[in-house]
């Protein structure tokens, strides 16, 4: 039997790592997407539950939008690294 320590789960990171790459993919594909974290109170709602045949015991994690976009996706401009973060030594 595998076991954990009771308070460690990894379900989230798992869910969140999952849902990166799925953006990530999107886009490789030519999809457009976006993190929707203002849908999370959909994952109580039980009729939405419901129409999305979403199982008994399973819940809402990470609220993600994909569609084809109307105009080309726009390449970010470069970021200077220094600004995004910075090595504590
Ligand atoms: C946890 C989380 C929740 C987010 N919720 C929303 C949201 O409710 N609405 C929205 O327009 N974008 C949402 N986003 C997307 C961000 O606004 C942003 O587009 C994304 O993190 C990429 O940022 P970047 O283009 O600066 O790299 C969310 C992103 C994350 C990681």
């Amino acid at each position: 039997m595998f076991a954990m320590p009771h308070a460690y789960t990894s379900h989230e990171y798992d869910c969140a790592a999952a849902a990166e790459n799925m953006l990530i993919a999107a886009r490789s594909l030519g999809i457009g997407s976006c993190w929707i974290g203002l849908g999370m109170p959909l994952g109580s709602d039980q009729n939405t539950l419901a129409e999305l045949n979403v199982p008994e015991g399973y819940r809402l994690m990470m609220p993600l939008i994909f569609g084809y976009p109307v105009k080309d996706i726009e390449t970010p401009p470069p970021r200077d690294a220094d600004v995004i973060f910075k090595w504590i030594t």
